[in-house]
């Protein structure tokens, strides 16, 4: 169930929260709060279907698989091409964002960005080709990691929060609210992830459905929290001015060990979501290649590995 719960708490906790809040800071305001819960509620009623169906239908490919089966083969088709399509954008942003952070924090003068984030998206491939279990071990690592810096954001900057930064509460009306809780959604993809992964997870129609619902519940909570927080700490128009939001509002504590840290947690974040993201696309082609959907030679399966090589080099390459 740990395992189950961090593939999706991998695949969500990311740049959603470290820097498109700033963007949905500067729509909503302080309200940005109420987006992140409406988007919350609103991610909550896919992630209770994709819990049923998969306890009743724990397949490779998960949402893929749901709609082949349940709708017609053409839907699952769409769907599932689009998903993939998707997320190669996904790993490829998440790669340049590790990049920009990681370029930032140490800088190498004679290497572009796109090289840098090119070789971490080659590197993650490798570790989805070598295994699955060494997959979600570096995945659980992470996800410790940028839940333990995201509490730590919590908890540093909880004393310095100024209530006059929550004022006006709701500058653009309810229109900002839900301008920004549509992008904030952005924030809550993933929380199925573990679904695309199901023949390959322990005692999988218990397991998954409890693994949606956790991570899905955890990241809520901790995105309510850190929303209230960055407000409290610089308010709205500092947040939306900003690239990278969260370590700039942990700025005003005057530590600059804590901005490191925080620098720290977004490239973490955005490499867990990269691992799971390739994961995602690489089980997604296996499972319709192994439908006839695609090119069968994508559902071979390496024999000591037991992963779908050519699908997760094929994916990882894309991005
Ligand atoms: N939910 C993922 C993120 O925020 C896509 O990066």
């Amino acid at each position: 169930l740990f395992d189950a719960t961090a593939i999706s708490l991998g695949a969500i906790i990311g740049a959603g929260i470290f820097i498109v809040t700033g963007i949905v800071a500067g729509l909503a305001g302080p309200s940005v709060i109420v987006s992140i819960v409406i988007a919350g509620v609103i991610a909550s009623f896919t992630a209770l279907n994709f819990a049923q169906l998969s306890a009743y239908m724990p397949r490779e490919g998960g949402g893929y698989e749901f709609t082949y089966r349940l709708i017609s083969p053409y839907a699952g088709f769409v769907a599932g091409w689009m998903w993939v399509f998707s997320n190669v954008f996904t790993g490829a942003a998440v790669s340049l964002g590790f990049a920009q952070y990681l370029m930032t924090l140490f800088p190498f003068p004679l290497l572009p960005v796109n090289v840098v984030a090119a070789v971490f998206c080659f590197a993650f491939t490798l570790l989805n080709y070598v295994g699955v279990r060494q997959s979600a071990m570096v995945n659980n690592a992470l996800v410790v990691a940028k839940i333990s810096i995201l509490l730590f954001f919590i908890a540093l900057g909880l004393s310095f929060i100024h209530i006059s930064n929550f004022e006006p509460f709701m500058p653009r009306g309810l229109s900002g609210v839900f301008e920004g809780a549509a992008l904030i959604f952005f924030a809550y993809g993933g929380y199925a992830r573990v679904t695309t992964v199901a023949e390959e997870v322990k005692d999988a129609s218990r397991t998954i459905p409890r693994a949606i619902v956790l991570a899905l519940a955890i990241s809520t909570v901790l995105y309510v929290f850190i929303s209230f927080i960055a407000m409290g700490l610089v308010g709205s128009q500092s947040l939306a001015a900003s690239d990278s939001p969260l370590a700039d509002a942990i700025g005003v504590t005057g530590n600059a060990a804590a901005v490191f840290v925080v620098s720290l947690g977004a490239m973490i974040a955005t490499a867990s979501v990269l691992l799971m993201t390739i994961l995602g696309m690489s089980r997604m082609t296996f499972a319709m290649a192994r439908n006839g959907q695609l090119p069968t030679f994508l559902s071979w399966i390496h024999l000591r590995f037991h992963t779908p090589k050519y699908a997760v080099w094929a994916t990882g390459a894309l991005s």
